[in-house]
C-alpha cells in the first residue's frame, strides 16, 4: 500500500498588516496539500490570496500560525520552492535572454554552468520555447513570457510550485493553452502545485482539489475533491455534468452575486508592488552573485 504524503501543511495561518490596529488580511487558514497533488485555492479579489502565498513562501512572516514544507517549518524563503506571479513583465529580467532568465535561480543552487544550461534547455523544450532560448523577454508575447516564468520555476525542480493568478494577465485563448501546458508539465515533472485564482472555472478545470475561501479576512469555507480524472479537455471537460455542477457549487459557496468591485482595484495595486519587491530582491541577489 502506498501512503499519501503531505507536502504542505498550513495550520492556523493568519496575517494582520500594520500591527494590532492594522488590517487583518487572512484570518485562520488550515489546510494540507498532498505530494503530487494540484490544489487550487479560489477566492474573490482582495480576500487575501496573495498574502497567503507570500506567507507560505516565506516572503512575509505571518502574524499567526505556521507553515510546514515536507515536514520542516518554513522560516525565510525555502530553496525547494518556486513561485510564478501574475505579472510576467515584471518578474523576468529584460536584460537577460530567455535562457539566462531560466538559468538565473540555478546559480545560487550550486549547479555547474553545463548543468544549468542543460536544465534550462530541457524545461524550455517542455514549455515549447526551445527555439526562443536566445531571444529577450520583450521580444515575446505575454503568453510566451509567462511560459518563460513557468520554465524558470520548473528548472529549480521545486518540491512545491506556488502560482499566484498565473494566467490572469493573458487573453482567453492563451489562458486555455497555458492551463493545458500546466497540466502537461505537472505530469512530466511529477510536481506538487498550489495555484490561487479568482476564476472559478479555472480552479475546477486544473485541480485535483479546490479550497474555497471566504471574503476578507480569508478562511476556508470548503474543501472539494474534483473527480474529473487525468485527461482533461477545454471543451468536453467544461461541458461535462460534473464540471457544471461543481461550478455552481463553488459559485454558491463564494456567493458571487454579492462580490464587490472596489476590492479588486486595491488588490491590483498591491500585487504590482509585491512583484516589484520580488524583482528587486532577485536583482540584489544577482549583484551579490556577480561579485562571487
Ligand atoms: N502590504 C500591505 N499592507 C496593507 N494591506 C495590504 C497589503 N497587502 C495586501 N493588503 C490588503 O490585504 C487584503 C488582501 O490582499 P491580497 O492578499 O493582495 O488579496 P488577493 O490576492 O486575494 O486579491 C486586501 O484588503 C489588501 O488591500
Ligand atoms: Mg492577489
Amino acid at each position: 500500500m502506498t501512503e499519501t504524503k503531505t507536502m504542505l501543511e498550513v495550520s492556523g495561518l493568519g496575517h494582520r498588516y500594520g500591527g494590532g490596529g492594522g488590517h487583518q488580511a487572512i484570518a485562520d487558514l488550515t489546510f494540507q496539500v498532498r505530494t503530487g497533488e494540484l490544489a487550487c485555492i479560489v477566492g474573490p479579489s482582495g480576500c487575501g490570496k496573495s498574502t497567503m502565498l507570500r506567507s507560505i513562501s516565506g516572503l512575509i512572516k505571518p502574524t499567526a500560525g505556521d507553515v510546514r514544507l515536507g515536514g520542516a517549518p518554513v522560516n525565510g524563503v525555502p530553496t525547494d520552492l518556486a513561485v510564478v506571479f501574475q505579472d510576467y513583465s515584471r518578474s523576468l529580467f529584460p536584460w537577460l535572454s530567455v535562457r539566462s532568465n531560466v538559468e538565473f535561480p540555478l546559480r545560487s543552487r550550486g549547479l555547474s554552468k553545463a548543468e544549468r544550461r542543460s536544465r534550462a534547455d530541457e524545461v524550455l523544450e517542455w514549455v515549447g520555447l526551445g527555439a526562443a532560448a536566445k531571444k529577450y523577454p520583450w521580444q515575446l508575447s505575454g503568453g510566451m513570457q509567462q511560459r518563460v516564468s513557468i520554465a524558470r520555476a520548473l528548472a529549480c525542480r521545486p518540491s512545491l510550485l506556488l502560482m499566484d493568478e498565473p494566467f490572469a494577465s493573458v487573453d482567453a485563448q492563451t489562458r486555455f493553452e497555458l492551463e493545458d501546458l500546466l497540466l502537461r508539465v505537472r505530469k512530466q515533472f511529477d510536481s506538487t502545485v498550489l495555484l490561487v485564482t479568482h476564476d472559478i472555472d479555472e480552479s475546477i478545470y486544473l485541480a485535483d482539489r479546490v479550497f474555497v475561501l471566504s471574503k476578507s479576512p480569508a478562511s476556508i469555507v470548503a474543501d472539494l475533491e474534483i473527480p474529473l480524472g487525468d485527461e482533461r479537455d477545454q471543451i468536453t471537460t467544461r461541458e461535462s455534468e460534473t464540471f457544471v455542477h461543481l461550478r455552481s457549487e463553488v459559485a454558491r459557496l463564494l456567493d458571487v452575486r454579492s462580490a464587490q468591485a472596489p476590492a479588486a482595484a486595491a488588490a491590483e495595486t498591491i500585487e504590482k508592488s509585491t512583484v516589484d519587491d520580488t524583482t528587486k530582491q532577485l536583482a540584489e541577489a544577482e549583484k551579490a552573485d556577480a561579485h562571487n
